[in-house]
């Protein structure tokens, strides 16, 4: 991109038409295709946030003096997410960008905590289930914490066992979730809270994507195990309002028992020439649009417009489970009460039926391999898919035939001699000029590749996908 000589402020029309363009190729995101990335109420509740956002945006989080409506709405949004997960009055929390930001600041703050009160920990550790979700990898990487990996049991929740077993002096939290992306799965938090508190460890749930919705479900008489501060030795708890409270992009809290805790995640830094920089979040300079629309959206919605959604919900995820049991290619991994469901097949490529779903204009998500576990179809069940249903499940239907007849592996034997070396940057290039992968370009189709990546081992995933993600990047 170049600057233009002369501004265009005078056309912008031409702005929009150039950004306008950039779109052509991504998929519909508002019309409930998309069975994962997207979170949408629908257009009434959309432009309340939006409208709200807007009036927000420009609006500093960097200092909560300057801002004192900032302060305000994050005490209010805090507030209600410690009452939804049954805290007490000396919990307390605070509004982040997202997930993935909530879950590195419990990270951050329990190793702090920990090594403020055990200085012998050298080594600080967690206990993270095979389920848990990738974000904690990124603190263990960021803070420079070991990750010990905790098995699952056949329902795809922590074997307690190996979970008990595992700990030792270095541990500084072990991690649930309510429930686990993949499978929709909840962990079983209270057998779990006991054992962290047995052995005086911190102890977080990563209910992003439950921490919202769940709580309604119970209101429906849905059988939810207990997740929240309802339990004893829960420590702290992630929730995310981008996705089932519905609200734009850049919403999740970061929940803890009291402000002792909370008390590590706060950075202070007054040793430079500036002003004394204390942020409560990893942003700095943040806008304020994000918690207005969490406000305005919470409001808008309210208690009988989430409980509709959570009916509503709850048909589909039933509906679409007991299409792909009755489904003679397709395979349940595992049933679920959440509103994350996968499926897998024995006869079928399934790379092939998301190509082909995706080619028909839907978005669902593969999952590769995980040791023993297979590979699957993962959906995460918005309101705006609930009206698509039916043709939803005829078109995965034809999916399946038309996959059916698709040639498997035909990639896999080009790279067959290089595998031993894929740990290698340069044979990974090799590999992507074979393939056929142009720099900045992303793959029509994505079944052949996948199968390949389906075949290796994590760690060479992770250096093909990090050095193809280089690539296609400026
Ligand atoms: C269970 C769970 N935790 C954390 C995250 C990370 O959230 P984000 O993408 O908002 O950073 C996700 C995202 O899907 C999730 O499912």
């Amino acid at each position: 991109m170049q600057l233009p000589k002369k501004g265009l402020i005078t056309f912008k029309e031409k702005i929009f038409q150039m950004l306008k363009d950039f779109e052509k190729y991504d998929i519909n995101w508002n019309d409930g295709r998309l069975f994962g990335y997207i979170f949408d109420p629908g257009k009434k509740y959309r432009n309340i946030a939006e409208k709200a956002l807007l009036q927000y945006y420009h609006k500093s989080g960097l200092d909560f003096t300057v801002y004192p409506s900032l302060l305000s709405l994050e005490k209010e949004i805090v507030d209600f997410a410690i009452k939804h997960l049954n805290g007490d009055d000396s919990c307390c929390g605070n509004f982040t960008s997202g997930g993935t930001e909530s879950i590195l600041l419990s990270v951050k703050a329990a190793r702090d905590y920990a090594l403020s009160k055990n200085p012998k920990i050298k080594n600080p550790e967690i206990l993270l289930p095979i389920t848990a979700h990738a974000a904690f990898h990124k603190a263990s990487q960021y803070f420079n914490i070991k990750i010990k990996p905790v098995a699952i049991d056949h329902k795809f929740k922590v074997d307690l066992k190996d979970l008990e077993k595992k700990i030792s002096s270095n541990t500084i939290l072990i991690v649930g979730s309510a429930p686990s992306y993949t499978y929709g799965v909840i962990d079983p938090i209270e057998e779990m809270a006991k054992i962290a508190q047995k052995h005086n460890i911190l102890f977080h749930v990563d209910a992003c994507m439950g921490g919202f919705i769940l709580p309604f479900f119970k209101k429906l008489h849905i059988d939810i195990s207990n997740f929240d501060f309802s339990v004893d030795g829960v420590t702290s708890i992630s929730m995310d309002f981008h996705k089932y409270a519905y609200a734009p992009k850049g919403a999740s809290v970061i929940l803890y028992k009291n402000k002792e805790l909370r008390k590590y995640q706060i950075f202070s830094c007054s040793d430079w020439i500036g002003y004394t920089m204390i942020n409560t979040t990893i942003q700095s300079t943040k806008s304020g649009g994000p918690l207005a629309a969490t406000f305005a959206t919470l409001l808008a919605v309210g208690e009988d417009g989430y409980l509709k959604f959570a009916k509503e919900k709850w048909k589909a995820i039933l509906k679409i489970q007991e299409f792909i049991e009755k489904h003679p290619d397709l395979k349940l991994v595992v049933k679920s009460n959440t509103p994350l469901i996968a499926f897998t097949s024995e006869s079928v490529n399934i790379f092939h039926i998301v190509d082909e779903m995706n080619s028909m204009g839907w978005y669902i998500q593969p999952v590769f391999r995980y040791g023993n576990i297979k590979e699957s179809i993962h959906l995460s069940i918005n309101h705006s898919n609930v009206k698509r249903i039916n043709q939803f499940l005829k078109d995965l239907s034809s999916a399946v035939e038309k996959a059916k007849k698709l040639p498997s592996g035909t990639l896999i034997e080009k790279i067959q001699p290089y595998i031993d070396q894929l740990d290698k940057t340069e044979t990974i290039f090799k590999i992507f000029q074979l393939l056929n992968i142009q720099p900045g370009e992303i793959p029509k189709r994505f079944a052949p590749i996948n199968e390949i990546l389906n075949l290796l081992e994590p760690s060479l995933r992770e250096k093909i996908l990090l050095e193809f993600t280089n690539l296609t990047y400026r």
